[in-house]
């Protein structure tokens, strides 16, 4: 079974082989971005892969969406076929609330009183 690790989270899950890394994603309890439902159509659920060998090669669907040189893959369409370790984007969101908390927390350390 191969063994999916997904970072910055460090969750590690043991799936079937031929499981989508979307789908491993939702058994390891890692937020992956969708809205399509997982048949390629948002492009929200990209992801890294460490190392591609360890994952099926691109499918169609993904070719006509990111291309053939894009390091990035979809997770819908991915399946994890030996250990493979995965790199989750961060929300857009939860980056930017994050951001503006950093700065806030900035602005009161250094601020003139
Ligand atoms: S879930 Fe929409 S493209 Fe993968």
């Amino acid at each position: 079974m191969p063994r999916v690790t997904f970072q910055p989270d460090g969750k590690t899950i043991d799936v079937r082989p031929g499981t989508t890394l979307l789908a491993a994603a939702r058994q390891a309890g890692v937020a992956v971005r969708t809205r399509c439902g997982g048949v390629a159509g948002c492009l929200m659920c990209k992801v890294r892969v460490v190392d591609p060998s360890t994952v099926s090669p691109r499918t169609d669907a993904e070719r006509r969406k990111l291309g053939d040189d894009a390091d990035e893959r979809l997770s819908c369409q991915t399946k994890a076929t030996k250990d493979a370790t995965v790199l989750v984007p961060e929300d857009p969101l939860k980056a930017a609330v994050r951001r503006q908390l950093e700065r806030q927390k900035e602005e009161e350390e250094g601020g003139l009183w």
